[in-house]
């Protein structure tokens, strides 16, 4: 073990000859050190750490997992997994996100950076034993100590890179289906979402927009003049965002394969031969993404869409998964062949289903594809949680090269620590289950945590069928979150906001009408989280030290000055509450109609109806938000609003950029510096523009902690 000091807190202790994941960007310098804090270590064929929890210890992190925010009970297997059943005994999702906090008797980071198999048992088998089993001999593990869980955090995203920005558009509602399969759909959805008069910037383009799912390619039958489409729907105030999955169609004569071929960049089987899965065009090939020349050529492919207008994409199926390989289809046959007339006992029946339920994401056909990279063979499964990562990473170094100043919207399926500067996530397959909010509430942090600030899940739920509340209820808690995206898969109801009675429609609107007249503060949050490496959405023991809030599972801090606490129980009228300090309550229905009321710290019973949407500020904090638009680009921001909730005094910066440029890394950015002063009999304001020319004035609602409310309007210095 050797041993590197990256910074005063974070020490990093190398394995072997790790695989350079580019998970980290700072190097370290060589440093003299016995032994591993905290940890104790055993090597063999794979590394063993184990750390003996006191009995309060919590652990935070691990990305998109299962269980609760604080993961001590559960076992956590990273490796990225097309799975489509998010239930609570799964140990794997399409994440593999090794950053965790341990909380308590002693307080550290811990990020394990291996891209194959590892395994956390965070007090499962020992309820006092976190034990990590690595599933090699080469990693690098980072310790990183420091003070506060937020501090550490910071400290984490340090080392790990600033993290993507998509543009404005991005953070406007979004809606897909799989699938709209053809123009007249999709313009037929677009209009409903006009007429409904529900604000909207993208439709989604699912796999049936291609030509036999073959990727860069665009169907002619389903979608003539594809380039004059994706300018009419633009010319309506929708984008169109395609789908892009990993693998490519073997077909002769298919420009795609026939490159791919030509230059070697393939993933191949042991005998050098391109590898063959089937996905859903049949047989594919698996693009090398580790090797940069494949990355690239992979990543320029998406100009030929770029140059017909797309300026958002979101790649799938990427870790990878297979649904096939001739090797399972084969064993399975032979199987089947041989129980034909057999008199099965429960052990061939069972070895004869099995062959068929586990021949899809075989771990033996990992095994059985291979990586080129610098020279060197790698086995897939070695590195198997880098494939969806490095896929966005091609798609994100393509659009750097096609369009070096322009931000394009960008998420993916699979993931790996480092993804986070080239693209966001989305959690997959969900469910329209009234628990899959929960863990959609849950998830959010710890995908901060882990540097993914761009997330969401599919609102609604992907699978199964949602009925109106469910999806009331998962919109007016989606909608804090950065990715806003109603999805829904083939076969299931319809879900978009107006396929259910004119009540829900109503409700739904309203709920995204509120979101679009955030996006000033969700905007501004999210942009201010990026720079200073800092998270959007966190449990509320990040902010507060009492044991209560520690445990709070099912309420979330949005930004600096919000609390939410969503309802995500069916046919509840209502929910329990912590209050960690006064809060400011505001019960949203139609945002333009505003009332408060002072909740004093402590229990509470709220009521919540269907229609409600339950929005605390924070004490000494501020909400800033302006007026909804039917889209982003037509959002009006010459006034804005704040309210705020004043015990003596708060401070807030808003944040503004022109949302589609990277001219941000320029600090070509505007902010608006608002404090606000309890005096004696009134409110002081005091305002700093930097720059900002579009904010021409700002309406203050100020409510202090007697209840006493103040409005002010400032007009901003003409510049
Ligand atoms: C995968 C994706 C899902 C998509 C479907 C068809 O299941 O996770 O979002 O709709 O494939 O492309």
């Amino acid at each position: 073990m050797k041993v590197y000091r990256i910074h005063e807190k974070i020490t990093k202790y190398r394995f072997g000859n790790p695989f350079p994941t580019d998970g980290v960007l700072v190097k370290g310098d060589p440093w003299e050190k016995e032994g591993m804090d905290y940890f104790q270590v055993e090597q063999g064929t794979e590394i063993r750490l184990t750390y003996k929890m006191d009995s309060k210890d919590m652990v935070w992190g691990l990305g998109e997992n299962q269980r609760g925010m604080n993961k001590r009970g559960g076992i956590y297997v990273s490796y990225c997994s097309d799975d489509p059943r998010h239930t609570p005994d799964k140990k794997s999702l399409y994440g593999a996100h090794n950053f965790m906090i341990v909380d308590g008797r002693e307080r550290f980071g811990l990020f394990i950076d291996y891209p194959g198999q590892v395994a956390f048992d965070v007090g499962f088998s020992h309820t006092d034993v976190i034990e990590i089993i690595i599933d090699g001999t080469d990693a690098d593990i980072y310790i990183i100590d420091g003070e506060g869980l937020r501090e550490i955090v910071r400290k984490f995203f340090h080392i790990i890179g600033e993290g993507y920005a998509p543009p404005k558009w991005a953070f406007g509602y979004q809606q897909s289906r799989w699938s709209y399969p053809d123009a007249k759909t999709i313009e037929g959805v677009a209009e409903a979402f006009i007429d409904h008069d529900i604000p909207c910037d993208a439709i989604y383009l699912d796999i049936d927009y291609m030509e036999g799912f073959k990727d860069f390619t665009v169907s002619e039958d389903r979608f003539p003049d594809f380039p004059r489409f994706v300018e009419k729907m633009r010319e309506k105030g929708f984008r169109l965002v395609p789908i892009i999955d990993a693998g490519v169609k073997i077909e002769k004569g298919y420009g795609v394969y026939e490159e791919g071929i030509q230059g070697g960049y393939f993933c191949t089987d042991g005998e050098g031969k391109p590898f063959v899965a089937a996905v859903w065009p049949g047989k594919v090939h698996f693009p090398d993404f580790l090797n940069p020349e494949a990355r690239r050529w992979f990543g320029l492919k998406y100009k030929g869409l770029i140059d017909w207008g797309i300026e958002g994409f979101w790649n799938d199926m990427n870790e990878p998964a297979i649904f096939y390989t001739e090797r399972g289809l084969k064993k399975g046959i032979e199987l089947a062949k041989q129980s034909e007339n057999e008199n099965l006992d429960m052990d061939s029946f069972f070895a004869l289903k099995d062959a068929f339920i586990h021949m899809s994401n075989h771990r033996e056909d990992y095994q059985s594809m291979y990586h080129h990279v610098d020279g060197k063979q790698v086995n897939h499964h070695e590195v198997h949680n880098l494939y969806g990562y490095y896929m966005t990473r091609a798609a994100a170094e393509g659009f750097e090269e096609i369009a070096p100043n322009k931000r394009f919207l960008l998420f993916s399926r699979a993931s790996y620590i480092g993804m986070h500067r080239f693209g966001g996530i989305w959690t997959g397959d969900n469910h329209s289950w009234w628990e899959h909010i929960l863990l959609n509430l849950k998830m959010m942090p710890s995908l901060n945590m882990c540097g993914f600030l761009y997330a969401g899940a599919d609102t609604g739920g992907f699978g199964g069928d949602a009925n109106a509340q469910l999806l009331i209820r998962w919109t007016q808690f989606s909608l804090f979150t950065p990715l806003f995206r109603n999805h829904s898969a083939i076969g299931g109801r319809r879900q978009e906001p107006f396929s259910f009675d004119q009540e829900t429609t109503e409700m739904i609107r309203k709920a995204i009408q509120f979101r679009y007249a955030l996006i000033p503060y969700i905007y501004s949050e999210y942009m201010k989280a990026l720079l200073h490496r800092d998270m959007y959405m966190l449990p509320l023991a990040f902010a507060y030290e009492d044991e209560i809030s520690r445990r709070v599972e099912n309420q979330l801090l949005v930004g600096d000055g919000l609390m939410i606490a969503p309802i995500y129980e069916e046919n509840a009228l209502g929910r329990y509450v912590w209050l960690p300090e006064d809060m400011l309550l505001w019960k949203v229905d139609d945002y333009r109609e505003r009332s408060y009321e002072i909740k004093r710290k402590g229990h509470l019973y709220l009521e919540v109806g269907l229609h409600e949407i339950p929005v605390f500020i924070r004490k000494n904090k501020m909400l800033i938000f302006g007026n909804h638009g039917r889209n982003t680009e037509v959002l009006d921001h010459r006034e804005l609003y704040v309210v705020a909730f004043i015990e003596d005094r708060a401070q807030y910066v808003y944040y503004d950029d022109d949302g589609l440029t990277k001219d941000y890394k320029k600090e070509k950015y505007t902010e608006i510096r608002i404090s606000i002063e309890r005096r004696e009999e009134d409110f002081e304001i005091k305002i700093e523009n930097r720059e900002n020319r579009q904010v021409k004035r700002i309406h203050f609602e100020m409510v202090d902690i007697h209840g006493n409310i103040a409005k002010k309007t400032v007009v901003l210095a003409a510049q």
